[in-house]
C-alpha cells in the first residue's frame, strides 16, 4: 500500500478543511505534524462543493488541499462524495430519493439520501468518481481511495421494485420457482406475473419470510454492484488501492464476506456501544470480524470516535488512556493503523458534538495531548506492518442467518442473532482466546474449536461442512435453534437440525419450547438459563439435564463423539457465568483476568483492562516504550517481541 514511508502504520482521520479557513488550515498543518498524522481522509461529504451544478466541477479548492497535505507529508485517502448528493441533485432527480417501506419519500437535508437502485443516482455517482479519479489518480498525495461512506441506505421505491424483480428472475429462473421458494401457497400469495412481485413494503401483518430474505440478499448485491462501478471507474485512472468503510459491528445491510472480496483492503468504522470493559470487548469483536472479512489479511480501522463512546441515548467520555487502548486493541488484531472521525471537531452542523482529535477546546487540551501520545505510540509500531494474526478458534457468522432471524413470526422475540454472536465472542475474549469469524461453508479444519451461536438458517452445504469438520477431528458447539431452516427458509423436516449436522451432534430436536419472558430455569448442574428450551433426544452423552416441567430429566447439554471429533449441543440460553464456564471448558483459558493478550506476527500485544497492575509471566522489551516491561500498570499497554516467527 502506498505511503511515502512504507514502514509506517497509518495514523490520522477524516479531514474536512472545507469547514474552515486558511488560518485554521495553517494550524492543522502544524498540529498534524505534532500528532504524527500521516493519512487524512478527504472529501467524504464534498459533492456540493466539487460539483456545484450538474456537470460543472470545481476542483481548485481540493487541488490546494491535496498539495498542502502532500507538502506537509500527509498522504490522502481520497473519498468519492457519493454518500451525500447535493440539493440540486435531488431537485433534478426526485425519483432518486429513497422511499421507506411505508411509501414515505425522504427529502434532502441530512445525508445518505439516495436510492442505490435509481439509475440517475448511479450514473451521477460513477461520473463524479470518474472525474475525481481522472484528476487525482496519479496525484502524489493520494495513497488510497475511499469509495462512498458506510453504504447503509435501503429503499423500497419503484426503481427498487424493478431491480428486485430482475434479480429474482436471475436467482429463481421462473415464477414457479419463486412461488415455491417463498411458500406462496400459504395465505393466497401466489404470483401469476413478475409485475405483481414487490419489495417487502409495509403490510397488514407478517411479511412473507422468503421475500424478506431475498430482498436483503438483493440489496447486498445492489450495494456491491454500486461499489464495483465506482471502483472500476477509479481503477481506469489510478493504481492506488480502493476500499470503502464498512459500518461495524452492528449493521448488516450487506454480506460482509462478499464485500471483503471486492475491496483492496477491508476498512471498518468502529464506535463502541458501551463504556469501559464493554468498549474493550466490543473493540476486539469488531477487529476480529474485520480481520475475518479480510480473509485473515491486515485491514484498516478507518474511523473510531476519538474521546467518546455511545451508550444507549448518551455519548459518554473515554477515560484517560482509553484512546490508546482502543487503538492498540485494533492494531493488535490486524489493523494497519488507526484513523479517527474526525481530525477537527466541527463548529456547526449535525455532528458538532461528535468528538475529534482536535476538540473545540483546541490543542491545549487533554484530548489533543492524548492524541499526540497515541500518534507517538503508533509511529513506534511500524515494524509490525503487514504481519498477521492466527486464531485457532472460530465463531460462525453468516449474513443469511442474520437476515433470516429478522423475519416476522419467530417463536420468541428474545432470539437475537447479533447478541448471540457477541456473547460467544465475549466469552472467548474473556478466556483470553483469539477468535476468527468463519462462514459455515468454508474450510474449518484449521480450527480446534468452532462455535455456532445462532445458525437459525443453515444451507445444505453448510450442514455437510459442519458434519465433515467434526468427523475430521474438530470440536463443534452448536447452540439452540440452529440449523432449523434451509437456505430458502423452509423448515427442516423429521427433527432439527439439518440431518448431516444431526449426525455429528448425535441429537434430534423434536420440539422448541421458548420460556416465558423473565422465566429463569435451573439446570441439573445448578446453572440458570432463560429464553429458550428444547425437547431433544441424544445418542451421545447427556452432560446436563432440564429439571422443570415436561422436560425434567431430559438433555439440555449434550456431547457426541463422531469420527475423530466431538459435537456439542446447547439447547438453552445459559446465564453469563454458566455460558463462560461452558466456553472455557471447551476452549481452555490462556488468560489472566483483565489482561488482553494477542499475538500478531512476532509481537505479543498486552492490554491491562483492570484496575490493578499485572506482573507479566515473561518480561520483555516493549516496542511502545523501548524499555523492558515486567509489570503492566492498570490501563497500560505493551507490545513485546516474541521469540517465534509466524
Ligand atoms: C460514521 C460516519 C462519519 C461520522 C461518524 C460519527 O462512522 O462515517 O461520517 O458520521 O459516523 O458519527
Amino acid at each position: 500500500m502506498y505511503l511515502r514511508d512504507d514502514a509506517q502504520l497509518f495514523f490520522g482521520g477524516d479531514y474536512n478543511p472545507e469547514q474552515w479557513d486558511e488560518a485554521v488550515w495553517k494550524e492543522d498543518d502544524e498540529l498534524m505534524r505534532q500528532a504524527r498524522v500521516n493519512l487524512a481522509t478527504v472529501g467524504v461529504f464534498s459533492w456540493a462543493l466539487l460539483e456545484p451544478e450538474e456537470g460543472r466541477y470545481d476542483f481548485a479548492w481540493l487541488d490546494a488541499h491535496l498539495d498542502r497535505l502532500h507538502a506537509n507529508r500527509v498522504a490522502v485517502d481520497l473519498a468519492t462524495p457519493t454518500a451525500s448528493p447535493p440539493p440540486w441533485f435531488t431537485l433534478a432527480h426526485p425519483d432518486a430519493l429513497p422511499v421507506g417501506p411505508d411509501g414515505t419519500r425522504l427529502v434532502h437535508g441530512s445525508r445518505d439520501t439516495y436510492c442505490l437502485a435509481a439509475p440517475a443516482y448511479r450514473k451521477a455517482a460513477v461520473r463524479i468518481a470518474g472525474e475525481l479519479a481522472e484528476r487525482y489518480g496519479k496525484h502524489p498525495a493520494v495513497a488510497m481511495w475511499h469509495v462512498h461512506n458506510e453504504y447503509a441506505t435501503l429503499c423500497w421505491c419503484d426503481h427498487t421494485a424493478a431491480a428486485f424483480r430482475e434479480w429474482l428472475q436471475e436467482r429463481h429462473g421462473s415464477l414457479d420457482a419463486l412461488n415455491d421458494a417463498w411458500g406462496t401457497a400459504f395465505w393466497s400469495q401466489r404470483y401469476g406475473a413478475w409485475e405483481q412481485v414487490l419489495p417487502p413494503r409495509a403490510t397488514q401483518w407478517h411479511k412473507n419470510p422468503g421475500q424478506h430474505l431475498d430482498f436483503r440478499r438483493f440489496w447486498s448485491d445492489t450495494v456491491i454492484a454500486a461499489y464495483r462501478e465506482q471502483r472500476d471507474a477509479i481503477r481506469a485512472h489510478s493504481d492506488r488501492p480502493v476500499t470503502t468503510n464498512l459500518m461495524l459491528p452492528g449493521y448488516q445491510n450487506l454480506d460482509l464476506w462478499a464485500m471483503g472480496r471486492e475491496v483492496d483492503l477491508v476498512a471498518i468504522d468502529h464506535y463502541p456501544d458501551a463504556p469501559g470493559f464493554g468498549a474493550a470487548a466490543d473493540t476486539a469483536f469488531a477487529a476480529d470480524r474485520a480481520r475475518s472479512f479480510a480473509g485473515g489479511r491486515p485491514w484498516l480501522l478507518m474511523e473510531q470516535g476519538t474521546s467518546t463512546v455511545y451508550s444507549s441515548d448518551q455519548v459518554l467520555g473515554k477515560e484517560p488512556g482509553e484512546i490508546l487502548r482502543h487503538t492498540i486493541g485494533h492494531i493488535a488484531r490486524g489493523s494497519e493503523g488507526a484513523l479517527f472521525f474526525q481530525w477537527r471537531q466541527s463548529r456547526a452542523g449535525a455532528e458538532t458534538w461528535h468528538s475529534a482529535m482536535v476538540p473545540h477546546a483546541g490543542a491545549d487540551s487533554r484530548i489533543f495531548r492524548e492524541i499526540q501520545e497515541v500518534g507517538e505510540a503508533v509511529a513506534r509500531l511500524g515494524e509490525i506492518k503487514g504481519s498477521i494474526v492466527i486464531a485457532d478458534v472460530a465463531v460462525l457468522h453468516d449474513s443469511d442467518a442474520w437476515w433470516a432471524m429478522e423475519v416476522d413470526g419467530l417463536p420468541s422475540k428474545e432470539l437475537d442473532y447479533h447478541g448471540s454472536l457477541r456473547r460467544a465472542h465475549r466469552a472467548l475474549w474473556e478466556a483470553g482466546i483469539t477468535v476468527d469469524f468463519a462462514h459455515p461453508e468454508n474450510d474449518l479444519s484449521r480450527y480446534r474449536l468452532v462455535v455456532a451461536p445462532a445458525l437459525f438458517l443453515l444451507s445444505d452445504a453448510g450442514a455437510e461442512n459442519l458434519r465433515d469438520y467434526v468427523e475430521g477431528g474438530g470440536t463443534l458447539l452448536v447452540q439452540h435453534y440452529s440449523g432449523v431452516v434451509d437456505a430458502r427458509l423452509h423448515a427442516r423436516l423429521g427433527g432439527y437440525p439439518a440431518l448431516p449436522l444431526r449426525e455429528a451432534l448425535g441429537i434430534r430436536v423434536e420440539e422448541h419450547r421458548p420460556l416465558r419472558r423473565d422465566e429463569v430455569i435451573v439446570l441439573s448442574d445448578g446453572t440458570r438459563a432463560t429464553v429458550w428450551s428444547e425437547s431433544l433426544r441424544t445418542e451421545g452423552e447427556t452432560l446436563v439435564t432440564y429439571t422443570h416441567g415436561m422436560l425434567a430429566g431430559k438433555p439440555a447439554i449434550t456431547r457426541h463423539r463422531f469420527g475423530a471429533g466431538e459435537g456439542w449441543y446447547l439447547s438453552t440460553r445459559l446465564d453469563d457465568s454458566g455460558y463462560t464456564a461452558l466456553i472455557t471448558r471447551l476452549a481452555g483459558s490462556s488468560g489472566t483476568p483483565g489482561l488482553e493478550s494477542v499475538i500478531r506476527g512476532n509481537w505479543r500485544f498486552l492490554l491491562n483492562h483492570g484496575t490493578e497492575p499485572i506482573v507479566l509471566p515473561e518480561p520483555g522489551p516493549d516496542l511502545l516504550t523501548g524499555t523492558t516491561v515486567g509489570e503492566l500498570p492498570a490501563g497500560g499497554c505493551a507490545v513485546l517481541k516474541q521469540g517465534r516467527t509466524l
